[in-house]
């Protein structure tokens, strides 16, 4: 497996097996690999002929009061993840080969930025689009693999992708989960033992409004009762979040349609847990 810092070598890297007429599977992580990252990579190396990673944790995605400074850093153990996951290349830049010292130009993210986690992390996304977009010019991959744990961000950059015309296929991968349902996380290893136990009530308010869905119910006041009677249940009352939304647009509406996601948003002490389930598809196994 290949190791690049710069972005040239990179860049040289993908364009020699683009010439070649390959496709190249992105898959750009904060690091503190865990089996959901390794889930994309999986996708990718099934899906395309070479895999290329990203290891960045992006500082403008976070904001001042947030935990960019004990943000899990583990760069070798992510390393040997990748290499025995069939990743080809790694691009691990440093923060001034990503960003000069007065870089001033940011990537407007698309309206569907604004709710939900645009509204509890106002300049979160603008970070996100902005990195994104600098990692598909520096890599002019294919195909980019996104999870659906982080689904407004995967709808963000699938639109950021279409509206600014990158031309890459954008594919949204399934969720990897704990045998509770707790959805993985770089975030999950903050938790206390207590806290560990409360967070298993994210996924149970999601199962939970996916029974009430599938007896019919579409009033969006009521999935959302069930959401926040679970969470209640779990202890957990440090709701930034929780709604039942159409997943194509995620703006609230309130009879639900067919295309339905309900989406988390929960603080555990210092800890931001978030996560979704379409309430249309059949549940996941765990
Ligand atoms: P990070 O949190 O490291 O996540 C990298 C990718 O892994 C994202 O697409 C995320 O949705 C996916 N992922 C995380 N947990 C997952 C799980 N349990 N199952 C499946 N996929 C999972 O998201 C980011 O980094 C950053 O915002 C980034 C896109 C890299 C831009 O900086």
């Amino acid at each position: 497996m290949l190791v690049f810092k710069g972005k040239t070598d990179a860049r040289n890297w993908v364009l020699r097996r683009r010439c070649r007429g390959e496709r190249v599977g992105l898959v750009p992580t904060m690091g503190a690999l865990h089996e959901g990252h390794l889930q994309l990579v999986r996708k990718a190396v099934a899906n395309c002929d070479r895999c290329v990673a990203t290891i960045f944790v992006n500082p403008k995605q976070f904001a001042p009061d947030e935990d960019f400074a004990r943000y899990p850093r583990t760069l070798q153990q992510d390393l040997d993840l990748l290499r025995s996951a069939g990743t080809a290349a790694v691009f691990v830049p440093d923060d001034h080969t990503m960003y000069s010292a007065n870089a001033s130009t940011f990537v407007q993210p698309p309206r569907i930025a604004q709710p939900w986690e645009g509204q509890y992390r106002p300049h979160h996304f603008q970070g996100v689009t902005t990195v994104v977009s600098k990692i598909f010019n520096i890599l002019p991959v294919t195909h980019a693999f996104f999870g659906h744990k982080d689904f407004q961000q995967a709808i963000v950059i699938q639109r950021m992708n279409q509206e600014l015309d990158f031309g890459i296929e954008i594919k949204i991968v399934a969720t990897v989960r704990e045998r509770d349902g707790l959805a993985l996380s770089s975030r999950n290893r903050y938790l206390s033992v207590r806290q560990r136990q409360q967070a298993a009530g994210l996924f149970a308010a999601l199962r939970g409004a996916h029974a009430v869905f599938a007896t019919g119910q579409r009033q969006a006041v009521a999935l959302e009762k069930t959401l926040r009677d679970t969470l209640a249940h779990h202890d957990i009352t440090e709701i930034d979040y929780a709604v039942a939304v159409p997943a194509e647009t995620l703006e609230p509406v309130p009879l639900l349609p067919e295309k339905t996601i309900t989406l988390l948003a929960v603080r555990l002490g210092t800890t931001r847990l978030i996560d979704n389930l379409r309430l249309d598809e059949p549940l996941p196994a765990l």
